[in-house]
């Protein structure tokens, strides 16, 4: 079934996003669907789809095999789980970021969908270090790109609702590194270094089936679950064509990294 999306953003919405680098919206999807997507969540990280293909795996972990994970994720969790794609959460999402990149090229051109799912489970879940999603990408590619980031169960301070520091969308990609200096670890976290002002943090509690929007160079970060219940998020990720990267810039953070997850990966495709 084609979903019609049915949020129309008003322009203080819009400008906030531009100025701040992020936004929050109350309600994408609808309590029976968030329902169904939160079953076929369960099952997929329960099962530990993906994790031969290097497509599931610890984020803040160095991963072994028979070690809990700290931080799970899925890349392209829909695979595994149809119930999370062609949602109305996700013709949402979409009809959003239209609305928002109306203003950088021809809405028509956006992609995406899906991206990933990470889990923080209950009591034990790791934070998500502050962090610009653009830092794990291509360092020749000049993004436009919007993450699309849903709670499956409400999103508090406690069990590690999104946090941002408004304005860094406007920063150049800072240097990050692997979690605790660990180049087997996938997740990065800002470098020390960087002068950051985190008092500025805003915390973003939401229900389930809100969610936050973000740029590629917005900084972010996410705490550890305290609560007893595991803290479930779906991000989506949506982009007008990227544009080549204007001047030179390495992203030595991730040559250097050797993570159990791509010998898996690389074990399988070869
Ligand atoms: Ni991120």
């Amino acid at each position: 079934m084609e979903h019609q999306p049915n949020i129309v953003l008003t322009q203080e919405q819009i400008n906030f996003f531009w100025d701040n680098g992020f936004l929050a919206i109350e309600q994408i999807s609808s309590p029976a669907e968030i329902e169904i997507m939160r079953a076929a969540y369960d099952k997929i990280f329960q099962q530990r789809a993906g994790r031969d293909e290097g497509n599931q795996f610890d984020l803040a972990g160095t991963d072994e095999d028979g070690k809990q994970a700290a931080l799970p994720q899925i890349l392209n969790p829909a695979k595994y789980a149809p119930e999370l794609k062609d949602t109305l959460a996700e013709a949402n999402a979409r009809s959003i970021a239209k609305q928002l990149f109306a203003r950088m090229g021809n809405p028509e051109l956006v992609t995406g969908g899906v991206a990933h799912a990470i889990f923080k489970p209950a009591r034990v879940g790791a934070p998500t270090p502050w962090h610009q999603d653009e830092a794990y990408w291509n360092p020749l590619v000049d993004p436009i790109s919007l993450s699309v980031w849903m709670p499956l169960q409400p999103a508090t301070p406690e069990n590690g609702c999104m946090q941002f520091i408004p304005g860094t969308h406007q920063w150049e990609v800072e240097e990050h590194h692997s979690i605790n200096h660990d180049p087997r670890i996938h997740g990065l976290e800002i470098d020390e270094k960087v002068e950051v002002d985190y008092s500025k943090a805003v915390v973003c509690p939401l229900p389930a089936g809100g969610c936050t929007l973000h740029l590629s160079r917005t900084l972010h970060y996410t705490g550890p679950n305290h609560s007893e219940m595991p803290r479930r998020a779906l991000i989506m990720g949506f982009q007008l064509p990227g544009r080549p990267y204007q001047g030179e810039r390495r992203f030595i953070w991730n040559e250097i990294k050797t993570t159990a997850r791509e010998e898996r990966s690389s074990m399988k495709a070869a």
